[in-house]
């Protein structure tokens, strides 16, 4: 019972000074999700000042006050009347619990798909998010790009989430509860953030040793702005010349097998799409901010900074380094 109470409590100290926060939800289902945690804390709260009351009572009441008194106090044995208190009233509860847990998620899971809505594929691979936006034929990473919905009725986003490896969790705490992503099925949720803004998220669930940094941000665009976004993202690349030394580079390494930067050979699916990398605001699924230091040492050697992660060093020369970062720079 200590537990959950302590949780609560430091949680609510974590809040001040994290926006990951499940106590100030900012989409329906975080907001109905926070409604029902704060129902079961009352709930279990009672019963906890119930019992340490109790306990304390019984302590300071009914201690022995002779000294070396050896003897057994007086034993109650087989009251009906306290074995039916003690069942009756947890059963109560536990299907109070229940039904309204029950009731909470079937009227998330439940919840009908506008025409509006906006559909998201987001897969999940040991350590990064691979995120598909089928209507719109783009693929990007880490970075989930959302429009605002000011009811989920409004332009809610839709999801269907799958793993490419080992199972992974969405956990965007102020948008929606956890979900997992697991390997040859679809799970499904929805959001509808009612204010623009960069959510922060996290797998929830261990995959692997960098598990704690795969991190995700939903990124909630004003009315109107999520089409062009997606437009831009769709239409205006710019790939390198040709000519470009780092191109060449990037395109005679193994790089290409992996990622994929649209116009040119590069067409790999097993790392993250490059096409846009520059418009992103980290690297690694969160690992360390996007700016050019951090890039070239990522580029330098992916093990330093993401210990685990499936990239390998390339072991180029600092020419050749030099050459492949000024090319991804350029990937805006
Ligand atoms: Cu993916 Cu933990």
């Amino acid at each position: 019972m200590i537990g959950p109470v302590f949780c609560l409590m430091l949680q609510t100290r974590l809040a001040e000074h994290s926006v990951a926060n499940i106590f100030d939800p900012r989409a329906t289902p975080a907001a109905t999700e926070k409604n029902l945690a704060l129902f079961t804390f009352s709930i279990t709260g009672g019963i906890f000042i119930v019992v340490a009351a109790l306990l304390i009572f019984a302590i300071v009441r009914y201690r022995s006050r002779i000294p070396n008194d050896l003897e057994e106090p007086a034993q109650v044995y087989g009251s009906g009347k306290i074995e039916l208190a003690w069942t009756v009233i947890p059963i109560l509860i536990v299907f109070v619990l229940t039904g309204v847990t029950g009731r909470v998620i079937a009227s998330i899971e439940d919840s009908p798909q506008p025409s509006s809505a906006t559909h998201i594929t987001l897969v999940g691979r040991q350590w990064w998010w691979e995120v598909h936006y089928p209507d719109f034929g783009i693929v990007t990473a880490n970075e989930i790009h959302v429009p605002v919905s000011r009811s989920a009725q409004d332009h809610p986003t839709f999801f269907t989430l799958q793993s490419a490896d080992v199972i992974h969790s969405f956990w965007v705490p102020q948008l929606s509860g956890k979900t997992d992503l697991i390997p040859n099925r679809d799970n499904h949720i929805w959001i509808d953030p009612r204010e623009p803004g960069i959510y922060l998220g996290n797998c929830a669930e261990y995959c692997g040793t960098q598990h704690a940094n795969m991190m995700l941000r939903v990124i909630v665009h004003p009315a109107g702005e999520f089409e062009k976004w997606a437009v831009a993202e769709r239409t205006s690349f710019v790939p390198a010349a040709q000519s470009n030394p780092g191109r060449a580079v990037f395109e005679s390494l193994a790089c290409v097998n992996c990622h994929t930067v649209r116009g040119s050979v590069a067409a790999g699916r097993f790392g993250p799409d490059l096409t846009h990398l520059m418009r992103r605001q980290t690297i690694g699924a969160g690992v360390v901010p996007l700016t050019p230091k951090n890039l070239r040492d990522w580029v330098a050697d992916p093990q330093e900074v993401k210990p685990g992660c499936l990239m390998p060093s390339m072991n180029l020369s600092n020419t050749e380094l030099t050459q492949v970062v000024s090319y991804l720079e350029a990937l805006k």
